[in-house]
């Protein structure tokens, strides 16, 4: 096992160089700020996920969100991140129609967002797209188990890997995708004991999403780990701060505070006195 390299922005090279050192961070960002703010903090990658439906607009799935949504998300998050490598999520529909239509739209993600490297859902049967994309030189992170762009096949979110079947699905899957020239895999909702068996079959870094401890890094959804979501969290996610109380304990104070000021320093409305 070689030694990590030490970089000042995170590259394919020090991801992969990181198997077996260092557990790899990334987390989800779709904004300027939030971006800015977590490249600070010295996170690994930040994901610009197609989650971006469900977590900022409110839709009930990831299916909706088009190229466009996604461009413009991670355009915004690519400029505030300066060490953190910016990966954007291939939207469903934009890579599984044909590998010629999925270069050119993973070229997008580099050309018009400045994103280093994207993400795309699917195993073994994606695998030539993976190989037409990283042929054209970009990067690409894999992404296995609970794939949420396949949630009306599924019939709902759940943990992958129980069955045999499954599992040797899913061992094939990361193999597959790993020679196809992914430089990293993302193992959602994998049972933990298959994640640790994938996790020393394949030669690049797994990182995981409800999986367990067993991969070689962790990815969570930034409102989740931040007490910030609205609606359910996975079982999972074990947040590290619950931020929708003080935000809006201070929205509060804003409201009282303006109504009060405003009330006093000038009469409303004009003088119908007369
Ligand atoms: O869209 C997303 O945020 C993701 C992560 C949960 C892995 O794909």
């Amino acid at each position: 096992m070689s030694a990590p390299l030490q970089v000042k922005q995170v590259n394919v090279p020090w991801v992969r160089s990181q198997k077996g050192h260092q557990a790899l961070t990334m987390l989800t960002a779709y904004d300027y700020p939030t971006a800015a703010l977590l490249d600070e903090t010295g996170i690994d990658m930040l994901l610009v996920g197609d989650s971006l439906a469900t977590v900022v607009y409110g839709e009930p799935n990831t299916l909706s969100v088009t190229m466009e949504d996604m461009l413009r998300h991670t355009r915004a998050v690519a400029r505030g991140a300066k060490r953190a490598m910016v990966i954007g999520d291939m939207p469903f529909l934009s890579y599984q129609v044909s590998s010629e239509q999925a270069v050119l739209n993973a070229g997008r993600f580099l050309k018009e967002a400045q994103a280093q490297a994207v993400k795309l859902e699917g195993g073994i049967e994606i695998a030539p797209t993976i190989q037409a994309i990283t042929r054209a030189g970009i990067p690409v992170v894999a992404h296995i188990g609970l794939t949420p762009q396949s949630i009306h096949a599924l019939g709902n979110y759940r943990m992958h890997g129980k069955s045999d079947t499954e599992r040797r699905y899913l061992l094939e899957s990361a193999q597959a995708v790993c020679e196809s020239g992914a430089f990293a895999v993302v193992l959602e909702c994998v049972e933990e004991s298959l994640t640790a068996e994938i996790t020393r079959a394949v030669q690049i870094p797994t990182i995981g999403i409800g999986s367990g401890t067993g991969c070689d890094g962790q990815v969570l959804v930034t409102p989740d780990l931040l007490g910030l979501t609205a609606g359910r969290v996975p079982k999972f996610v074990e947040p590290l701060a619950e931020l929708r109380e003080p935000m809006s304990e201070a929205i509060r104070r804003y409201i009282s505070r303006t109504q009060d000021r405003y009330a006093k320093a000038a009469p409303r409305g004009p003088d119908l006195s007369h």
